[in-house]
């Protein structure tokens, strides 16, 4: 069986050598649909490299991909951009199984690799644009602490313009197609920026720190090769245009109300705040987070201007699915955010103040303190719900420009 697996060419020496996960549908809190790819690369040079490996139960496959080039024994180097088990799980065996002569990683790497697998193997730190040779051609480094580890690093193949950027710009998408132009580009578009949403939203200023400390080593890059969905070879720009627009979090005239009901009072409510923010042009989306997961609400905050949560009172607390999807957020640390909250009760309003302090800790400008409606809503109150996504939609527009 594992004949089948074969390596791609993607470059006149390096050869993708990964993994596809078809089946995956969680990774670690984020859902994906569509599945994903733990990608390696082999470089042909004197000293045969492996850049990266795949999560552990994929080692045979990744292995077998290199037997269709090479004998796997005949590696002398491994290289790990990045630390974490999808892409180091298969390490301490690839490492049993061929024997390298060298490991490297980055200087936080090195320590991380050593603690999480307890290793016997040296792993050698490189330095931040140091490099080291393969004989007949060169690998250089770019540390990028925080994106989204620690350890995180780039490595860059000059011979061939090819920048290895571990989980950056990549998306979890299992495909049989390996470039970018295989595919289409607005549905890379949306699954890149789920994943920025998911993985790489909390640390977007080093983000903009980064695309400025790699324009300014003025790289020739022909390829952008991650370690998860396709690699980047037609539409580069783009995708480095995408990263500083998503990076930037500019404040838009979009708003997301993300809520839960018991009985639709908090529903009622929620939709007349999006009739106010509909009739001053706010783009909006209404989610349900008992039927959205948390991650695709991820997705639609990341170009939001406004936050807005509703949740009824259920035990003197805001209701579970609320809580889970405000902690999540909170921990993607989205910026320049306005909101309020909302919701409904029968005999004792917790949630309001409970969404409004989750809020103000996701540092959410408040535009007031926030509506709470004693069971059912009345004209009245969906009247003064309608006000606050007026009132919002103002807000934005000052904020927007
Ligand atoms: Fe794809 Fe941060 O691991």
């Amino acid at each position: 069986m594992e004949d089948v697996y074969k390596a791609v060419k993607v470059s006149e020496h390096v050869y993708w050598v990964g993994a596809i996960d078809w089946n995956i549908r969680d990774f670690h809190g984020y859902t994906t649909p569509r599945g994903s790819t733990y990608n390696a690369y082999l470089v042909l040079a004197d000293k045969l490299t492996l850049i990266d490996t795949v999560k552990a139960p994929f080692i045979n496959e990744m292995l077998s991909r290199i037997s269709s080039v090479i004998d796997p024994g005949d590696i002398s180097y491994i290289v790990s951009n990045h630390s974490e088990m999808d892409h180091t799980g298969a390490l301490p065996g690839t490492i049993e199984r061929i024997g390298p002569e060298k490991v490297f990683a980055s200087t936080m790497g090195a320590s991380t690799i050593k603690e999480h697998f307890q290793l016997e193997q040296e792993i050698i730190p490189v330095k931040d644009r140091g490099s080291i040779s393969l004989g007949n051609m060169d690998l250089s480094f770019i540390e990028t602490r925080m994106l989204h580890w620690p350890d995180s690093m780039f490595t860059y193949l000059e011979k061939d313009r090819v920048l290895f950027s571990q989980d950056a710009f990549g998306m979890h998408l299992a495909s049989s197609q390996r470039f970018d132009d295989d595919l289409d580009l607005a549905f890379l578009e949306y699954e890149a920026a789920t994943y920025y949403a998911n993985i790489i939203l909390p640390y977007s200023p080093l983000v903009l720190k980064l695309l400025n400390k790699v324009a300014g080593m003025k790289l020739d890059i022909d390829l952008v090769a991650p370690d998860h969905g396709p690699m980047w070879r037609k539409n580069i720009g783009r995708i480095l245009g995408l990263y500083s627009m998503w990076a930037g979090q500019k404040p838009t005239k979009k708003a997301v109300i993300m809520y839960a009901t018991m009985w639709h009072s908090t529903e009622s409510m929620a939709e007349a705040i999006a009739e106010g923010l509909g009739s001053k042009g706010i783009s909006v989306r209404l989610m349900d987070v008992n039927k959205s997961h948390r991650s695709d609400v991820a997705y639609e905050v990341l170009d939001a201007g406004a936050l807005v949560v509703g949740s009824p009172t259920l035990n003197n607390n805001m209701f579970p699915t609320v809580a889970d999807c405000l902690t999540y957020l909170k921990g993607l640390r989205p910026r320049n955010l306005v909101g309020a909250a909302f919701g409904s009760y029968g005999w004792s309003g917790d949630a309001l103040e409970q969404v409004n302090d989750a809020l103000r800790a996701m540092k959410v400008e408040l535009v007031d303190e926030g509506i709470n409606v004693k069971y059912v809503p009345d004209a009245d109150a969906l009247e003064r719900c309608f006000s606050l996504g007026v009132k919002i939609a103002e807000r934005l527009e000052k904020e927007v420009g």
